[in-house]
C-alpha cells in the first residue's frame, strides 16, 4: 500500500469486494461501444489469480483508479487501466502504472505490451508519455469490428536463446 504525495489518494492491491466497481469502470471508461467483455466475475478471476496484479487507487471509500496487468516469463500485458474522469491529469494513471511497472521490473519482466482502441487517442499520449512505443495494429481486434494500437515499453533486453518478440 502507498498514498499520494498529498497523502490523500491511497494505491493498494484491489479485494475481491472491488470486483464489481472495477468491472463497471471497465464497461463505463473504457469498453464504451463494445458492451461488456470485464464482468465483475472475470475481474474476480484477475483479482485472484497469482500472475495477475490488480491494483486501486482509493479516495475515501470511492475508487477512482484501477490497473490489471498479467505477468508471463518475459512479458507482462497491461489489460486495462482507467481513471475516473473526475480525477484525470492529476498523475492518478501514472502512479498506478509506476507501481505495475516497479513490480514488473522486481519480476524480472523484459517487455510491457498492451492494446488500445486506435481511436483512442488521449491514451496514445498518455502510453508514449509514459515510454511506451507503437508496435503495430490489429484490424479487427475488438469485437472484429475495431482496430487496436499495439504498443511496448521494453524493460530490459530479453534472455538469451528466448523465442520471445516485442509483438
Ligand atoms: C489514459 C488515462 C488512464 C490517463 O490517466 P490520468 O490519471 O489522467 O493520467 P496522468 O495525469 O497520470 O497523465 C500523465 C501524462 O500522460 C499524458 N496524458 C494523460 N492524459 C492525456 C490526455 N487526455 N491528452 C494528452 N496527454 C495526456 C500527459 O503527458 C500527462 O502528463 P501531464 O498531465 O503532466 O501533461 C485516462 O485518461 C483514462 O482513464 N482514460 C480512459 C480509459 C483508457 O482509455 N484507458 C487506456 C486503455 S486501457
Amino acid at each position: 500500500m502507498t498514498r499520494s504525495a498529498a497523502g490523500s489518494i491511497l494505491f493498494e492491491l484491489a479485494a475481491e469486494a472491488d470486483a464489481l466497481e472495477i468491472a463497471r469502470m471497465s464497461r463505463d471508461l473504457i469498453e464504451t461501444g463494445l458492451g461488456w467483455s470485464w464482468t465483475a466475475t472475470r475481474v474476480l478471476r484477475s483479482i485472484r489469480d497469482p500472475e495477475t496484479l490488480v491494483l486501486v487507487a482509493r479516495e475515501g471509500k470511492s475508487i477512482i483508479g484501477f490497473a490489471i496487468m498479467d505477468f508471463g516469463e518475459e512479458a507482462a500485458h497491461l489489460a486495462l487501466l482507467a481513471v475516473d474522469p473526475s480525477h484525470r491529469r492529476r498523475g492518478i494513471g501514472r502512479d498506478v502504472f509506476d507501481w505495475l511497472k516497479e513490480s514488473a521490473l522486481t519480476a524480472g519482466i523484459a517487455v510491457i505490451k498492451l492494446e488500445l482502441r486506435a481511436g483512442n487517442v488521449e491514451a496514445q499520449h498518455f502510453y508514449r508519455r509514459l515510454g511506451f512505443e507503437e508496435v503495430g495494429w490489429t484490424v479487427g481486434y475488438y469485437r472484429r469490428r475495431e482496430t487496436a494500437l499495439r504498443m511496448a515499453l521494453r524493460l530490459r533486453e530479453p534472455a538469451t536463446g528466448s523465442p520471445h518478440s516485442t509483438h
